[in-house]
């Protein structure tokens, strides 16, 4: 079972993360947690470079160290944790690609769709849930946490961006989560932690009561 999580920085993607993960440990499943950019050994090089406010890269650049980290991704982490059987979530995956660097930047959606699809070698997740929040609330969360974590210098690039370009992201997931429902599923990240995961885990049930027996909030 292959799930990824999507939408504007800030959005909670993380916590909600970890949030899924415990649920599905509560049902005995083994999880892998993992994330894009920077979800293995030469994604934490990339994440670096791609992240960092100083990085003068073209955004012809940014878009092919994005596929790099995808593809090292899933032949590294992904399909492995999916031959041992486990559930694997990741934290963005090649939807923020078509989002980011096609609604944001403006690269072409069907030649971006293509060369993701060649990336992961035509692996698209079961289940995304895609967290829509107004554009200056996730900003806002997110330059928060930066400054918690004090990594504002370090990986504050796409949160240092106009906000003109936060605005076309989040259209940009609203749109392409509609344009391929059922595979992704629009949530609202406004609510609390709490009642995000119930929402999302609502979600994942729905499609897979009949695949995943047992498959309960398991309080
Ligand atoms: P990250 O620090 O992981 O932030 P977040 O908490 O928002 O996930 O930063 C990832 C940034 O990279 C984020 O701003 C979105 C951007 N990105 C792309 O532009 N294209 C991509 O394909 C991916 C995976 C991320």
């Amino acid at each position: 079972m292959f799930i990824t999580l999507e939408g504007m920085e800030g959005a909670g993607k993380s916590t909600l993360a970890e949030g899924l993960s415990e649920l599905f440990r509560r049902e005995g499943k083994a999880v892998c947690l993992t994330r894009e950019p920077g979800g293995c050994g030469l994604g934490e090089t990339l994440r670096h470079v791609l992240l960092n406010t100083a990085s003068r890269v073209t955004p012809e650049t940014e878009l092919f160290l994005f596929l790099a980290d995808r593809a090292q991704h899933v032949a590294d982490v992904i399909r492995p944790a999916l031959d041992a059987g486990e559930v694997v979530i990741s934290d963005r995956y090649a939807d923020s690609t078509i989002v980011y660097q096609g609604y944001g930047r403006g690269f072409d959606k069907d030649a971006l769709y293509r060369l993701n699809h060649l990336a992961v070698r035509g692996l698209w997740p079961h289940k995304t849930l895609v967290l829509d929040v107004p554009p200056e609330e996730g900003v806002r969360r997110a330059i928060r946490r930066n400054e918690k974590v004090g990594s504002t210098a370090a990986e504050g690039r796409f949160e240092a961006e106009e906000l003109a370009f936060h605005i076309r992201v989040r259209d940009g997931f609203r749109d392409w989560a509609l344009k391929n429902a059922p595979r992704c599923v629009l949530l609202d990240a406004t609510l609390s932690p709490e009642r995000l995961l119930d929402a999302a885990w609502a979600a994942l049930k729905r499609d897979w009561c009949g695949q995943a027996r047992g498959f309960s909030r398991g309080e």
